[in-house]
C-alpha cells in the first residue's frame, strides 16, 4: 500500500476536527470517507510506525501532531477491553476483521466519586470500513472486543491516552480509576 496515505489522510482530517463544532457522532459518513484510503491497511504501513515502549508489538504510532495522533493495530481475538473512558473522542476505523463495539453516555453530572451512570448508546459489529466512534467526554465511554484473528484497526484520537482511565461497571454504576488491562480470556 502506498505510504502517503498516512500524510495525506491526516491533512484530510485536520479540518474536521479544527471545526469548533466538530461532533464525531453526528459525521460518522463523512469521517468514514476521509479515512477510507485506511481500508484494507496491513503490515506495509504499520512497519513505518513508531514503536510503544513495552511489548506486545501491536499497536504502533504511524501519525502524530500536536493536535491530530493515528495508532494502526493488529489485533487477534483476545484483545476485548472493559468498559473505559479516554478523556478524548476517539475513532475506531476496521481496516480488515470484525470488533464488537459499545459506546455508552453517562447520564449523571460525575458529583459522587466512584459512581456513574450510563447508558448504552451504540452497539454494533463493525466490518471493513466501518466506525466504532466515541463521543467528546464525559461521553467517552467504550467497550470493544475483536472477533476476527488478525484485525487491523486504526484509531484516531487528539492526543495520546492517560495511563489510568475510569473502568466501569455500568450494571453496579460504579468505576474505578487505573490503568487499562485487556480482560481474561473466556474459557473456550
Ligand atoms: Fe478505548
Amino acid at each position: 500500500m502506498n505510504k502517503n496515505i498516512v500524510s495525506d489522510v491526516a491533512h484530510n482530517f485536520l479540518p474536521l476536527i479544527r471545526n469548533p463544532a466538530f461532533d464525531p457522532i453526528k459525521q460518522r459518513d463523512e469521517i468514514a470517507k476521509v479515512l477510507s484510503p485506511f481500508v484494507g491497511v496491513d503490515e506495509s504501513i504499520f512497519q513505518y510506525g513508531i514503536k510503544r515502549p513495552q511489548p506486545p508489538d501491536r499497536t504502533r504510532t504511524i501519525f502524530y501532531s500536536p493536535e491530530l495522533l493515528f495508532l494502526l493495530s493488529r489485533f487477534d481475538t483476545d484483545f476485548r477491553l472493559p468498559v473505559h473512558n479516554h478523556e478524548a473522542w476517539n475513532i475506531l476505523l476496521i481496516c480488515s476483521g470484525t470488533m464488537h463495539f459499545r459506546w455508552y453516555r453517562r447520564l449523571d453530572n460525575g458529583a459522587e466519586s466512584g459512581k456513574a451512570k450510563v447508558e448504552l448508546a451504540d452497539d454494533r459489529i463493525v466490518k471493513a470500513g466501518e466506525l466504532g466512534i466515541v463521543a467528546q467526554p464525559p461521553n467517552d465511554i467504550h467497550q470493544l472486543e475483536i472477533l476476527t484473528p488478525g484485525t487491523w484497526m486504526l484509531t484516531v484520537a487528539p492526543c495520546y491516552e492517560p495511563d489510568v482511565r475510569d473502568i466501569h461497571n455500568p450494571p453496579q454504576g460504579t468505576f474505578e480509576r487505573k490503568p487499562l488491562a485487556v480482560l481474561p480470556k473466556v474459557a473456550a
